[in-house]
């Protein structure tokens, strides 16, 4: 979470590129903004200083007023420790407002630091943890008499940083030299390297715009940007050959086309993403079907909508290839990783391959031998670059912070898998092709407009609950999920099992029930809980190929076995965004609180 961007060479326009890389960027946090730039003085006895914007909300189409320079740098924040105030974005200063700092992730002893600080005498506008950094750089200028040119910014940062603990990305200027230094353990930074010009970011999106020479920071490293890249190993410093990589990845900076919002315009492109998996992922899949026959003891990891995913996962390769493959939430493997051997293959499933919860795991898996094959969306990312092998999901850049499109491509490349599994990967081709028909033809205006109608209806209902089983227990928790994030209504997704065990306490008379229901061996029991939720007044739709008299509205599907899921999730993606509108909330593709890439734990 929270993007950075900074740049130092020779153009003068330093700011507007900041403030360019930081919309790239903005999908890491929205809540606030800022920029600082090292600027020449009019005023003879002061050479240069730091100029520093900040705002409070999402970028949208501001401008910054920040005179000309050729060295800065940029934040975009999601709150982490202190609210979403002025005082509180980044960049934060020093005593002196010589020094500038950018930070993603969280300095976990900043209050011992903090303390420490303060009682030598430095003061503090911001209840960040970042602010403790610009300090420490400057106590330690002080407390050796040095200041921030030759090597005194640059040590001063390192001893800074060995000082904090937790997994950190940290950037810094000053108004003396024309330098960037920046370290990092855990959260991502990506150095874009021209001719007498450097880049510093959270990911490659936003510098391959300018260069496609690319040195990735690993962690516990340090780099030095100025007229030369410098890189050292911390905590001592020793000199580091940079690795420059060449690459030839292209990023689509998508628009929003015809369509109002990114949300809507990413529902609707999932048939041509599922049909591309049907088409073109044989020989991939192949190969990760390989790996899992080859294990012992295959895990799928994933988190939010991806842990969904791989919920499904577990379901399906038991009904469809009769394995027993393992699920995990990405933060709780840490918990389950004893059972990792040199054998095991790990399977993370990401959207924006930055999730520390998953990024962190698959480093103690890789430190355990175990191998690991991922599902990533974003060509280039910490999972990309970790994962032994990697299957891209190709859905494309995904701009609404709800996942849509991506949850279809994991699901459909583990449905391929599954099949493959099993040999019978042309019948799984099929049934993905008649699922992205079906998906077609409910994006028609025929089939929403009874969405758009069920969405009004329920405009003022504060709870919703979706019950499904089997396969269809995934289903249900993803599109409670969907509801949850993109409306702001209590939506809860159960096994329909579990109902009797408590939930049916919670059913009033007009609550909401959705039922999953599929055409397969779970459908006379789910229609039972129906039954059970209607007796007590629940009212009840029902969502698959089969209609039954339980039901006081039916959204059909077609009836394409496991596969189904995906006509049954898009219906629930439509339903929680026509929801929000109906509700008035004016932007879904950013949603309170939320950011598209969670880079903290
Ligand atoms: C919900 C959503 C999130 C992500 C989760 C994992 O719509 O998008 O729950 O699925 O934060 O993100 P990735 O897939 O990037 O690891």
């Amino acid at each position: 979470m929270c993007g950075i961007f900074g740049y130092v060479g020779k153009k003068t326009n330093a700011a507007g590129m900041i403030l360019e890389g930081l919309r790239l960027l903005e999908y890491r946090g929205y809540d606030s903004w800022g920029i600082a730039t090292k600027v020449k003085s009019q005023n003879a006895k002061v050479k240069s200083f730091l100029a520093v914007e900040k705002h409070v909300g999402k970028i949208g189409d501001a401008k910054v007023d920040l005179p000309q320079s050729a060295l800065g740098i940029g934040h975009t924040r999601w709150a982490t420790h202190g609210g979403v105030t002025q005082e509180n974005s980044h960049p934060h200063l020093d005593c002196t407002k010589n020094i500038a700092v950018v930070h993603n992730g969280i300095i976990e002893n900043y209050q011992e630091l903090k303390e420490v600080l303060l009682k030598k005498g430095h003061s503090f506008l911001s209840e960040t943890d970042t602010e403790v950094f610009p300090h420490l750089i400057e106590e330690y200028l002080a407390s050796k008499g040095e200041t921030l040119q030759g090597k005194g910014f640059t040590e001063a940062f390192r001893l800074a940083f060995n000082q904090i603990k937790g997994l950190n990305a940290i950037v810094a200027i000053n108004a003396d030299t024309n330098e960037i230094a920046a370290a990092k353990t855990g959260s991502p930074l990506i150095i874009g390297v021209s001719e007498n010009e450097f880049y510093v970011a959270s990911d490659a999106i936003g510098i391959l715009k300018h260069t496609n020479k690319i040195v990735f920071l690993e962690d516990n490293q340090m780099v030095m940007l100025g007229k030369k890249l410098r890189l050292t190993k911390l905590p001592e410093g020793e000199e580091l050959e940079p690795a420059v990589n060449t690459l030839d990845w292209k990023f689509e900076d998508a628009i929003k086309g015809r369509f109002e919002h990114f949300l809507l315009k990413e529902i609707h492109e999932q048939p041509q993403v599922i049909s591309n998996i049907a088409l073109n992922y044989s020989d991939q899949t192949k190969k990760l079907a390989k790996l899992i026959k080859e294990s012992y003891g295959t895990f799928l990891l994933g988190c939010g909508t991806a842990s969904y995913a791989g919920l499904f996962g577990t379901y399906l390769f038991s009904s469809i290839a009769k394995r027993h493959v393992n699920f995990s939430i990405g933060s709780e493997f840490n918990y389950l990783e004893n059972y990792l051997t040199p054998k095991s293959l790990v399977i993370p499933i990401s959207q924006s391959g930055e999730t520390i919860d998953i990024v962190e795991p698959v480093n103690r898996a890789k430190q355990k031998g175990s191998k690991v094959a991922s599902l990533v969306n974003v060509l280039g990312s910490t999972l990309y670059r970790q994962s032994d092998f990697k299957v891209l999901l190709g859905a494309g850049s995904e701009k609404a912070v709800i996942g849509t499109k991506s949850f279809t491509a994991m699901i459909s490349v583990l449905f391929l898998t599954a099949y493959t599994l099993v040999k019978k990967q042309k019948e799984a081709k099929n049934l993905l092709l008649s699922a992205a028909k079906n998906v077609e033809e409910i994006l028609k205006e025929d089939y929403t407009k009874n969405i758009k109608k069920l969405a009004l209806e329920f405009k003022n209902k504060e709870h919703i609950y979706i019950l499904g089983r089997g396969l269809s227990y995934a289903t249900a928790l993803e599109a409670t999920l969907k509801i949850k994030e993109t409306t702001y209504v209590h939506a809860e997704g159960f096994a329909g099992g579990e109902l009797k065990h408590g939930v049916i306490a919670l059913i009033e008379k007009g609550t909401p029930v959705f039922i999953i229901a599929p055409n397969d061996e779970t459908f006379d029991d789910i229609i039972s809980n129906a039954q059970e939720v209607k007796a007590r007044g629940g009212f009840i739709i029902g969502i698959g190929p089969r209609k039954s008299d339980v039901f006081d509205r039916f959204l059909q599907t077609r009836d394409i076995t496991e596969a189904t899921i995906i006509p049954q999730v898009v219906i629930s993606q439509l339903f929680a965004y026509y929801l929000a509108l109906s509700r008035g909330i004016k932007d879904p593709d950013k949603p309170r609180n939320l950011a598209k890439s969670v880079t903290v734990k």
